[in-house]
């Protein structure tokens, strides 16, 4: 599969470099141009590019990965998201103050992510853990529980198979507004760091 980030930090790379040890392919992108991302993509090795938002946006599947003040802007800069599958891994937190900035609107975050990308299949992913607990990309390592929320079960499945694959334990909540209440910042699932013992398929 071929990731594409927007946003090319810690939550970008740490991903990229799960899924780079399974064959997928990434492309990362910021605000600063590609050019910015050389020796970050250097560093992440064979099957990484960088490129612009617009080319991330054309992978199979395209993280949101910036802070929640650059969201909008973000999102702006693709200018038609009909049919593309969104991963929301950003929170709805204050730039350099984290703190929940509250459920004002009475929308999850990803719903106010999905207002903002108009036709895009979009599925809460990632949020739910500091990067600094999967930053072990070997596969040997203890599975680390990822929840995902969405709309679109066709999606979820498929990247629930690929989370899976890359050795973490996919847990689908339903919904952008039943899960992504429970799995963002304030929600009873955020910032837990649950392991996968053992799975009992009923
Ligand atoms: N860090 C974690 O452990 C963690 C875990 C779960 C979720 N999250 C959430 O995930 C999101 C990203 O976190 P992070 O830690 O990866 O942040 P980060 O390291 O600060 O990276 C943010 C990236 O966004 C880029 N960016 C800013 N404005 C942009 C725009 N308009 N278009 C494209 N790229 C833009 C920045 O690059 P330029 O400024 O060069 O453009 C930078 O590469 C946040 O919402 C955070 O709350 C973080």
């Amino acid at each position: 599969m071929k990731f594409g980030f927007i946003g090319a930090g810690v939550v970008a790379q740490t991903i990229a470099r799960h899924v780079l040890l399974f064959g997928h392919e990434v492309l990362l992108s910021n605000s600063r141009g590609p050019q910015t991302l050389a020796a970050v993509v250097d560093k992440l090795g064979q099957g990484a590019a960088a490129g612009t938002p617009q080319q991330a946006a054309d992978q199979d599947v395209v993280v949101l990965s910036v802070a929640w003040a650059d969201v909008p802007e973000a999102l702006a800069s693709v200018p038609d998201w009909s049919g593309r599958t969104l991963i929301d891994a950003t929170n709805r937190i204050e730039r350099n103050n984290p703190r929940d900035l509250g459920d004002i609107s009475g929308r999850t975050s990803s719903e106010i992510v999905a207002d903002q990308a108009p036709g895009a299949k979009v599925v809460k992913a990632f949020n739910t853990v500091p990067m600094a607990w999967i930053d072990d990309p070997s596969p040997n390592r203890l599975k680390t529980v990822l929840f995902i929320s969405g709309d679109d079960a066709v999606v979820k499945q498929a990247l629930g198979e690929v989370l899976e694959q890359v050795g973490f334990a996919a847990v689908d909540l339903g919904s952008l507004a039943i899960g992504g209440r429970l799995q963002q910042v304030g929600g009873p699932l955020a910032a837990l760091n649950l392991t996968l013992v053992d799975r009992f398929v009923l």
